[in-house]
């Protein structure tokens, strides 16, 4: 077992080889709504490991700044340290999810433009939705690492669109962290199922973790569809 530093709700974060890394372990744990549903599915793990290190992979060859340093198992990986920036970043091609709620957009709602949102990544509070002068006005990130982070959101977005597209899967919307390390500031946690909305090109059938907060059946079933797809194209 690993020096465990954290346990989060579907990683656990150890001791890396030296200072500036760290051991990240996938958790089989699906957890939604904020923590109040959850569950135990095995396989999980080894499946978002697999699906976020090849995403990692191919943002990478494509200039994208990542924590990732290398795989090490099929649940766990060796990453930068960073200074996780407490700013969740979403990105909404179609309306789905909080945003449909919250604006009574019919899910699946094609949108004129690409929706970026910031939300304050705080458990305790729900990961209220945050604009870009209040995190600048409480010191979460400055102009300038929010502007590098929107730009980042907004050219990952293009290459994972890109991407899903050729394994026959739309890209509805995702969340993506990042944190300050060496300097500079980089991708971090993690890319997958858990964390994308992704429907099937021709069907719409949801393989994301919707599965699991709506009880739309089998939820790995979906992972493991996403994976298969994803090799298929890489
Ligand atoms: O719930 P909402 O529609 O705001 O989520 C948008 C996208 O961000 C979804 O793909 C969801 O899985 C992801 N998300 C996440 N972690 C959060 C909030 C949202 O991975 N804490």
């Amino acid at each position: 077992m690993c020096n465990i530093l954290y346990e989060g709700k579907s990683k656990i974060v150890c001791k890396g080889r030296d200072e500036s890394t760290l051991l990240i372990r996938y958790k089989d744990t699906a957890t939604a709504f904020n923590g109040e549903k959850k569950a135990e599915l095995s396989g999980k793990g080894v499946l978002n490991a697999a699906i976020s290190n090849l995403i990692y992979a191919y943002l990478e060859e494509n200039g994208v700044k990542t924590h990732l340093v290398e795989v090490v198992d099929d649940t766990s990986v060796i990453a930068k340290k960073a200074e996780i920036i407490m700013v969740e970043v979403i990105v909404r091609n179609v309306a789905a999810g909080g945003f449909s709620k919250k604006y009574g957009v019919p899910e699946g709602s094609e949108l004129k433009n690409i929706v970026l949102e910031f939300c304050l990544k705080s458990d305790d509070l729900g990961d209220p939705m945050i604009n870009e002068s209040q995190i600048t006005a409480i010191g979460l990130a400055t102009d300038e690492e929010l502007g590098y982070m929107a730009g980042q959101a907004l050219k990952i977005n293009e290459l994972l669109r890109s991407l899903f597209e050729k394994a026959g899967i739309r890209l509805i919307d995702f969340k993506l962290e990042f944190g300050r390390s060496g300097g500079e500031v980089i991708l971090c946690d993690e890319i997958s199922p858990d964390s994308c909305r992704l429907w099937d090109a021709e069907t719409n059938k949801k393989l994301d973790k919707d599965r699991f907060r709506r009880d739309l059946g089998d939820v790995l079933d979906g992972y493991r569809d996403v994976l298969a797809r994803l090799k298929n194209v890489r």
